[in-house]
């Protein structure tokens, strides 16, 4: 979850770096061969800086606000929107990738968590933000959960930057819950759909649910408890692809967007066997654990800690903006808790991985992907925040940015889990 007045306040507080100047500077110089939609970023060029604000002057909120090297303005950084840090970022978007808007909308967060690719109708599933202001979701009511057909974009779609309204939006749940409530997390699990709700208010525990990917979308509880005891709002979640078991985040979102009562269990993460119904905990020590996602192989675990982002209360930032990775035993336990990036701007949210193990994580300046060492190697660079995006297979990618919703094409990437069917 990203809570949405911080987008807000971000555009209000403008961008960071100086937009009088236009020249480009030596970092941005195009070499020869990369993409016309890329452009190179020289770490080198902002080691020093003549000038380093103090987070007061932006009223506090400079760890929100999208950064680049100097000389360099929004537009320029937006106008080729795929950064290169690393040369290594070359292999990933290939030669001709594309960054094209779907559809906007005038304030509501309908584009929000829960990519889910579902490989034989070729669509996508995303949902609305809960508990976002704007979406007057939460406590009143339920976010929705909606889909595109990814097989409607065609090249004439991908060829333009702006070709919002070309596509399809089609409504999948709506907004009594009675499908899923208040959903936030989504992957493929066992030719369905699995969906995590976060619940509403005192009497509407957060739950996993199943759901089938066709109309009339049947759909059931699969768990919404621990030893009877309601979680605190169900957030994201990955399948082991050595087990088949579902680990999942509960942080307290819901609680600190005033739609979830006090906490009643510590920020943890969680794994729930279907097949013998036991649910444990595999790891906890969070402030805020959020997006999940295991390596290609099923060796690592990377889980997100958005702690920095406290809600409807705020920021607080000596809290984490951290993605950790564990060690997965082959009993599906988990160990060796490594600091795997921290990253700016914003928090780190919805996380995925490729083929190759880079992990690619939403944040408040688009999607940042970083190598197996944790080094930044290269953006997919909005200039405004993604909370979730996902794979859809070879070369292509669904990025959720609230009110805006963006297709990559021609990427040479591939999703490690292309709507695996465990
Ligand atoms: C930024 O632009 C100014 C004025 O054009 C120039 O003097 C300076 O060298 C540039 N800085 C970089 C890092 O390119
Ligand atoms: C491609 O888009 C243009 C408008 O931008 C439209 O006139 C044309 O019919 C489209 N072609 C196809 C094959 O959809
Ligand atoms: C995209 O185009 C629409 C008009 O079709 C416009 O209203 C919207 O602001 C544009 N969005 C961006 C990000 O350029
Ligand atoms: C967004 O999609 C919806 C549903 O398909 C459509 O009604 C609306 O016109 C689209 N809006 C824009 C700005 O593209």
């Amino acid at each position: 979850m990203r809570p949405l007045h911080l987008h807000r306040i971000l555009l209000k507080s403008g961008f960071l770096l100086c937009v009088a100047c236009s020249t480009p500077s030596s970092a941005q110089t195009e070499r020869q061969n990369i993409p016309a939609q890329a452009q190179t970023i020289d770490q080198k060029t902002f080691n020093v800086l003549q000038n380093v604000p103090p987070p007061s002057e932006y009223g506090g909120f400079l760890a929100w606000i999208p950064f680049g090297p100097p000389n360099a303005t929004l537009e320029s950084l937006v106008a080729r929107p795929f950064h290169i840090y690393s040369k290594e970022f070359e292999d990933i978007i290939g030669s001709n990738p594309t960054l094209t808007l779907l559809n906007h909308t005038n304030g509501d967060p309908l584009f929000h968590e829960a990519p889910v690719w579902n490989p034989s109708t070729d669509e996508m599933f995303f949902c609305q933000n809960s508990g976002a202001t704007a979406a007057g979701t939460g406590i009143q009511k339920s976010a929705i959960i909606q889909k595109i057909k990814l097989s409607t974009i065609t090249s004439n779609i991908t060829s333009q930057r702006n070709a919002s309204g070309s596509v399809q939006i089609e409504l999948v749940t709506g907004d009594d819950g009675a499908k899923v409530m208040n959903p936030n997390g989504g992957t493929n699990y066992k030719n369905k759909l699995l969906f995590l709700g976060q619940g509403k208010g005192e009497n509407v525990p957060p739950a996993i649910y199943l759901m089938d990917p066709k109309p009339p979308y049947d759909t059931k509880v699969v768990l919404n408890n621990f030893f009877g005891r309601q979680f605190n709002s169900l957030n994201d979640v990955s399948i082991n692809p050595r087990n088949g078991d579902i680990y999942f985040t509960d942080p307290t979102y819901g609680f600190v967007q005033d739609f979830r009562p006090a906490p009643g269990f510590p920020k943890q993460v969680w794994r729930f066997s279907e097949a013998t119904g036991a649910v444990t905990v595999v790891a906890d020590g969070f402030s805020m654990p959020n997006g999940i996602q295991f390596s290609p192989s099923g060796s690592h675990l990377y889980v997100t800690d958005s702690g920095m982002a406290q809600g409807f209360r705020g920021m607080e930032y000596s809290n984490p903006s951290t993605i950790y990775r564990y060690d997965v035993s082959k009993d599906g336990t988990l160990s060796n808790r490594q600091t795997f990036a921290f990253v700016t701007p914003g928090v780190p949210d919805g996380i995925n991985v490729d083929t190759k193990g880079n992990v690619y994580v939403g944040c408040a300046d688009g999607v940042q992907v970083y190598n197996p060492s944790g080094k930044l190697i290269g953006k997919i660079f909005l200039g405004k925040g993604v909370a979730n995006f996902q794979f859809a297979g070879k070369g292509r990618m669904v990025l959720l940015a609230e009110t805006e919703l963006y297709f990559v094409g021609g990427l040479k990437a591939e999703g490690a889990f292309p709507g695996k069917l465990y």
